[in-house]
């Protein structure tokens, strides 16, 4: 089990911004607490295996890590949300895209110095290879999108985790990021030939669209060293 901690959590308060958010298809919930520690009970040994010694990183993440993680997430996809509406306003999708190249990772780098903890996007097809999964992440993303197709809703669905990395404890933490309207012009399934003409000139590699409505987009992710041995 390796202190995996699951929250799932269905209440969402919902604030006149999260309302412009939910019809732009960008809705992530911001403000529950930390479930219940319940994945975390060692399991009972089997009588011919031998119990292993405790893994190092059995340790359950901290509610103020998580709620840390939960804001940076809300105040990235806050920063983003503006960038791109501001940009799509002044000189319409081809000049958004630019915005996005520019400011997406200038605004990710940003609130990662500012907050101790590096926060980021990812996805299973990314747009930009520097956001590219490592294999935590992809295992979180598969994990969402198997969630969402036994019927639950990528609303309230997070995962949060401490590992072990290179002997050390990492906090680690992720949340969906669904297809919503807005997105379909970059991301959708029909995008303008000039859109696309501009996201393949920044983006030679993209893999990016053809993503339906309300589809597993990708996630955010939130990772920060405990500085602590992981066995404490
Ligand atoms: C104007 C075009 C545009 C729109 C609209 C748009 N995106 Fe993007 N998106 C981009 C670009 C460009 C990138 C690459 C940014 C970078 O270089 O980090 C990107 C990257 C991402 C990533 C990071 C993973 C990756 O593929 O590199 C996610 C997740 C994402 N977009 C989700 C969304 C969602 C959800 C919406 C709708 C709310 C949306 N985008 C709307 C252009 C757009």
């Amino acid at each position: 089990m390796g202190g995996i901690i699951t929250i799932t959590v269905n209440t969402v308060r919902i604030k006149p911004v999260a309302m412009a958010m939910i019809s732009a298809g960008f809705f992530l919930s911001s403000c529950q607490q930390a479930g219940e520690d319940a994945a975390t009970a060692p399991e009972t040994p089997s009588p011919e295996a031998p119990p292993e010694a405790p893994s190092p990183a059995q340790r359950s993440p901290a509610p103020e890590d998580v709620a840390a993680a939960r804001a940076a997430a809300v105040a990235l996809r806050d920063a983003l949300f503006a960038a791109l509406t501001d940009a799509m306003t002044e000189g319409g999708i081809e000049r958004a895209v630019a915005v996005c190249n520019e400011a997406a990772p200038e605004i990710a780098a940003g609130l990662s110095a500012s907050r101790d903890m590096e926060i980021g996007r990812t996805a299973l097809r990314v747009r930009n290879p520097d956001n590219a999964p490592d294999a935590w992440e992809r295992a979180q993303l598969d994990a969402f999108a198997v969630r969402h197709e036994t019927g639950e809703a990528f609303a309230g669905m997070e995962h949060a985790e401490v590992v072990t990395q290179d002997g050390a404890a990492v906090f680690r933490w992720m949340k969906p990021i669904p297809m919503g309207g807005l997105c379909a012009a970059c991301h959708g399934e029909n995008i303008e030939p000039a859109t696309l003409a501009a996201i393949r000139a920044l983006y030679p590699e993209d893999e990016a669209t053809g993503f339906a409505p309300g589809a597993l987009r990708g996630a955010f992710t939130v990772k920060k060293a405990l500085g602590t041995p992981s066995s404490l």
